[in-house]
């Protein structure tokens, strides 16, 4: 694997790529909406499926994929376990990174900021609006937990879904962050490694725009 691995290169020269990064204006937030509508008109696979790293104690990183529910008022939500390893770092450390990555446009966007547990409310709300199974898999799955058996998962499971017959409330160990970005930063792949890069930092409250090299 190693000697095919190390001759692995997409060809970028063959892509047809989108508007270049001088498109982007000066808000990283409409430009985020505008290459996440992009990628999904262009059916990106799951394109708002992002990675967060997140930071442990002893100075461990972790990263792991989520989905991006909703962008508003500025800030990225997104739902989890508030006790699951990411939930227990983010409870040290509000400080994490988010990655999107759109194989097909050639594009990243890389986002650093702060989260924050969304209100009760609208964890209430978003809750009440997931599929059933995935309600009573809220209330089975200790996430990130260690898990003796594949069967007690099931049992757990059964046993959440007979105790919630009708309506699920929301388990009060699940819910949304809010990630309020401080720095972006969008990458466009182009041809011979020329790539783009842009990057919005936030100071006192106003972006400032850099090009970066690849
Ligand atoms: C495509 C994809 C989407 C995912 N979306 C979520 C999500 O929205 N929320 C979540 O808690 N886990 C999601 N997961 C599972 C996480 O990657 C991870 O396994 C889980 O949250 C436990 O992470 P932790 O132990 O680091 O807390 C997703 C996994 C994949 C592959």
């Amino acid at each position: 694997m190693s000697e095919w691995l190390k001759s692995y290169r997409e060809n970028h020269a063959d892509f047809d790529h989108p508007s270049g990064i001088d498109a982007l204006g000066s808000n990283p937030f409409v430009a985020f909406s505008t290459w996440f509508d992009e990628a999904a008109t262009a059916h990106e696979k799951e394109a708002n499926a992002f990675v967060l790293s997140t930071l442990g104690p002893d100075a461990r990183i972790s990263s792991r994929i989520l989905y991006l529910k909703e962008l508003q008022d500025q800030a990225f939500i997104f739902y989890t376990n508030y006790l699951s390893h990411k939930g227990q770092d983010i409870s040290r450390q509000e400080k994490v990174a988010m990655l999107f990555f759109w194989p097909g446009l050639m594009r990243q966007i890389r986002i650093e900021g702060r989260v924050q547990a969304i209100d009760a409310a609208i964890s209430d709300a978003y809750f009440a609006s997931r599929p059933r199974e995935s309600q009573i898999g809220a209330w089975a799955s200790e996430q990130s937990t260690i898990l003796p058996t594949r069967s007690l998962l099931i049992e757990r499971f059964e046993h959440f879904d007979q105790r919630f017959p009708n309506e699920v409330p929301r388990p009060p160990h699940w819910g949304g962050y809010a990630l309020h970005p401080e720095y972006f930063e969008f990458w466009q792949g182009q041809p011979s490694r020329l790539h783009d890069r842009k990057s919005f930092s936030l100071k006192d409250g106003i972006w400032e725009t850099n090009l970066l090299h690849p």
